[in-house]
């Protein structure tokens, strides 16, 4: 993975910037599907994409790109990159300080190398497949939690066909069975908190191959366990996502278990 780690080091550097340029004058909110959603997106997110997709086109004109702003290209190279331009634009367009610029490479159908990088903080967070993971080039590792009551967890709800999330019912339980439910509003940010210890554990349905295949790598890198939430294998187009520390894994598995199954250990209160 020959420096490609510094390369997209210094081009999500430079898109965070970016947006942090926008962020300070405010932006105006677009939606992008039908009614009932709310999937906004901004001036900003293509501006970013826009940055990014021209440097890798001029660094690596035969990379395949999946981007989700529509700008990525097929190509039969092994190598493919995920990139989520601004990850987090319901924060970013609210001046809520959390959200990133999410940057994932894949080499033949495996994440290699992997960068996140929160301009609010400046924290980048990396990895490269069997050398660890790194916020700001020092080494990361997830936290030493043995027990979910003990952990502190996060999750998100997606922004498309909202009234069909059961998410809720997962958010009450794991809510009522742990120290706490966060819902920060950036997957990639999520993931690489679960490498850093800051999170025990995430859990998301319906997310997208740009939100999860950099913090993907750079949680299992940092030791987690990343797997769907049925504890099966882990790929970008799997229903949902399901990261931790490991020592929990087993436990928050059996109780979203018990969720599907209709089991609800904790009744939600009368209104
Ligand atoms: C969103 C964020 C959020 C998650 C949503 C994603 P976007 O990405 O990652 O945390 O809950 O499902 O769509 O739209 O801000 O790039
Ligand atoms: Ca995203
Ligand atoms: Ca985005």
């Amino acid at each position: 993975m020959n420096g490609y780690v510094e390369w997209a080091s210094e081009v999500a550097r430079e898109a965070g910037a970016l947006l942090l340029r926008y962020y300070e004058r405010r932006v105006r909110v677009e939606y992008k599907a039908g009614r009932g959603d709310v999937d906004v997106v901004t001036e900003a997110d293509r501006a970013s994409e826009a940055f990014i997709l021209e440097r890798l086109r001029a660094r690596y004109p035969d990379h395949a790109i999946v981007a989700e702003e529509g700008g990525g290209r097929e190509s039969p190279s092994p190598y493919r990159w995920y990139i989520d331009p601004l990850d987090g634009t319901t924060n970013f367009a609210h001046s809520f300080p959390q959200f990133c610029v999410s940057m994932g490479l894949e080499y033949e159908g495996k994440m290699s190398a992997a960068v996140v990088y929160d301009p609010t903080r400046d924290e980048l967070f990396t990895a490269e497949r069997g050398r660890g993971a790194y916020l700001n080039g020092r080494p990361i590792h997830v936290s030493a939690i043995k027990n979910l009551e003990e952990s502190l967890m996060a999750t998100g709800f997606p922004s498309r066909k909202r009234h069909q999330s059961t998410n809720i019912h997962f958010y009450y339980q794991l809510t009522m069975a742990s120290h706490g439910v966060r819902r920060p509003g950036s997957a990639a940010l999520d993931l690489c908190y679960v490498a850093c210890g800051r999170l025990d554990a995430f859990w998301e349905f319906q997310l997208s191959p740009w939100d999860t295949a950099a913090g993907w790598l750079i949680a299992e890198e940092a030791g987690g366990r990343v797997t769907d939430m049925h504890g099966q294998a882990y790929g970008l187009s799997s229903g949902s996502i399901a990261a931790s520390n490991g020592l929990i894994h087993g436990q928050m598995i059996g109780e979203f278990d018990r969720v599907f199954r209709g089991e609800f250990r904790y009744p939600l209160p009368p209104v």
